[in-house]
């Protein structure tokens, strides 16, 4: 659980929104509903609000209310993303033995942290749970929720490349070859076992994020002279 205090918050058209996330973090992040920027400790985030919560931040901001303490909302549970070279990526994680109401609670956490972030895919690995959970949505509409608990991977066969950017890496994207078609073992988030083929955007997410879960990240495909360069800018926006 992370509570958050609101500093500064500006309500902005959904398409601007888009426009702007679309150049800061590529072409598979848009709001399909209303959303609104939010400053924490200094860096700008964005997050989609239910009607609840619009109403009463718009209240806040008319009041000219500063959220703190008393008046602190607590609008969602958002996990803290590692980014690399953070050597705690390179976890491997563990299997789960069950679904607890822990493990179900913490799935919901990390749902909240993907699509707040905004993401399509995110392990527990990223948020320094080194269990084998992972979040995925990649529906158009961001309403299709995938929960896998210790997935397993059979590669059913091609090769496809596309370009691809992680949570944990912000701001880069680069071209990685991955399988085309895959089948995937896993949980649900209640426990019950369930096999699912995927290929397409949804095969390249599933394999991105179970890499995560073995401590292994996208720039590890790249050459050692990008994946250097990519660390170098990391660390150099991190300073300043
Ligand atoms: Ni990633």
């Amino acid at each position: 659980m992370h509570r958050f205090q609101m500093i500064a918050y500006f309500f902005k058209p959904v398409e601007v929104l888009n426009r702007e996330t679309r150049s800061l973090c590529g072409p598979h992040h848009t709001f399909s509903t209303e959303a609104c920027m939010y400053q924490d400790k200094g860096s700008l985030k964005l997050f989609k609000f239910s009607i609840a919560q619009k109403s009463i931040i718009l209240r806040a901001c008319e009041l000219n209310l500063k959220l703190d303490n008393k008046n602190e909302l607590d609008l969602m549970s958002l996990l803290t993303i590692l980014e690399y070279p953070d050597s705690r990526l390179r976890t491997v994680a563990r299997n789960v033995d069950r679904v607890t109401t822990s493990v179900s609670n913490f799935v919901e956490d990390l749902l909240e942290t993907m699509y707040a972030a905004p993401g399509i895919g995110l392990a527990a690995t990223q948020v320094n749970v080194h269990k084998r959970i992972i979040v995925i949505d990649v529906s158009a509409e961001h309403n299709e929720p995938l929960v896998f608990i210790n997935p397993t991977i059979e590669v059913l066969g091609g090769m496809q490349t596309s370009e691809e950017g992680c949570l944990s890496v912000p701001g880069f994207f680069e071209q990685v070859e991955r399988s085309e078609k895959i089948s995937v073992k896993a949980w649900d988030k209640t426990g019950t076992r369930f096999e699912l083929e995927a290929e397409g955007l949804l095969a390249v997410c599933i394999q991105h994020e179970c890499d995560h879960l073995e401590g292994k990240l996208f720039v590890d495909y790249l050459s050692g002279l990008k994946r250097n360069r990519i660390r170098h800018r990391i660390q150099k926006r991190r300073r300043t």
